[in-house]
């Protein structure tokens, strides 16, 4: 009986903790975080907390997972670059990687001797499977001499044949630091017009050639969608991914990373912002800038959301075999030289 109450009483104070977190929160179809949804939430963040105590493990939570794992469980949220960042630091044992499969394979290279585990097991991305390795290699011999980058968001094979990783953070400053006036860029086709414009603008022009596909959230956003947002809202500031059409990007306010647009609401005296971007980002602005308004059209990445708390669990306790993040290791030594080349021109 003692027992049961203890038991109650710790799951109505991770409740709490929980709910204070996401009070300001919303779901998909517009209605808040309850107390019940954090009390449904509590068993696992308090299993999962432990086991990570338990286990040296860290857990990494990409801004688009859900605000459940990226305020109950992680240790740090944030973008590609900082989530990469972090897995090259840290000194636990096991890394688990809320977020997708490149982001995953990424931490692995950066750490073959430790245990690096992703919940949502092969969760792809539109932009990573857009492009192989032999799509690279014949790019390559089609354009000899010249240098190439890849984004973040591509397979190990891709990186493992470019000269330097980017992430939406740093693209435009490594780019401008890369000599000669034509330059690789795979594989978003909509950044690399975004970058093209921006290297024009900065007066270092290059040609940029592309190959690959499109983020399929980001790529569905259109001119009226900031046309709309103006009209229904003055005075709105809205910000955009670059990973948008270039004629979405130039209508709003700020272009930039996760991180940067964060960094952009952050510093703004506006109180209210059309968000032109995934979902899991709306919700880390709502519950830390409770005081603005953000208005999202729409826009929902289904490999990301495959991260639950549920399997974040059954990571850790047993994962199954798709769980665990596995790079050969000749591959990983490959494409490690591109992301620490993209660390190093970050500095
Ligand atoms: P960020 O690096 O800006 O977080 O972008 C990652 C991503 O997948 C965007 O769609
Ligand atoms: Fe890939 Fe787009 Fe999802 Fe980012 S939001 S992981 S680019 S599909």
């Amino acid at each position: 009986m003692l027992q049961r109450l203890e038991n109650e009483a710790r799951l109505t104070e991770e409740a709490h903790r929980l709910y204070g977190l996401l009070k300001s929160v919303s779901k998909e179809d517009g209605s808040p975080w309850t107390y019940d949804d954090c009390l449904a939430a509590a068993p696992y963040t308090l299993s999962i907390n432990r086991f990570k105590k338990e286990q040296n493990a860290v857990i990494l939570a990409h801004s688009y997972t859900t605000p459940d794992l990226v305020y109950g469980v992680a240790d740090y949220r944030g973008d590609s670059y900082e989530l990469a960042l972090k897995a090259r630091e840290t000194s636990a044992d096991i890394i688990v990687f809320a977020g997708v499969w490149f982001m995953a394979e990424t931490a692995k290279i950066l750490n073959p001797d430790k245990k690096v585990l992703i919940p949502a097991g092969r969760a792809g991305c539109t932009l990573a499977d857009a492009m192989t390795g032999e799509d690279m290699q014949k790019l390559r011999a089609q354009y000899p001499g010249v240098p190439a980058l890849c984004y973040i968001n591509s397979l190990a094979e891709v990186k493992a044949q470019c000269d330097a990783c980017v992430t939406s953070g740093n693209v435009f400053d490594i780019a401008q630091k890369i000599p000669g006036k034509e330059l690789i860029f795979v594989p978003d086709l909509l950044m690399a017009e975004n970058l093209e414009a921006e290297l024009e603008r900065r007066g270092t022009p290059k040609k940029i050639i592309s190959a690959g596909g499109s983020c399929c959230v980001h790529d569905k956003y259109r001119p009226e969608n900031v046309q709309k947002l103006r009209a229904n809202y003055p005075g709105i500031k809205v910000v955009a991914h670059p990973e948008c059409p270039i004629e979405v990007c130039r209508l709003c306010d700020y272009v930039g990373s996760t991180k940067g647009m964060s960094g952009y609401v952050a510093q703004s005296e506006a109180t209210c912002f059309g968000m032109l971007t995934e979902f899991g980002l709306v919700n880390r602005l709502e519950a830390e800038h409770p005081d603005k308004k953000f208005i999202w059209p729409f826009g929902v990445c289904r490999y990301m959301k495959q991260n639950t708390l549920a399997n974040t669990l059954e990571a850790l306790i047993d994962p199954r075999p798709e769980q665990v993040v596995e790079v050969a290791p000749a591959l990983a030594a490959a494409a490690k030289k591109s992301i620490d080349k993209m660390f190093e021109l970050t500095q």
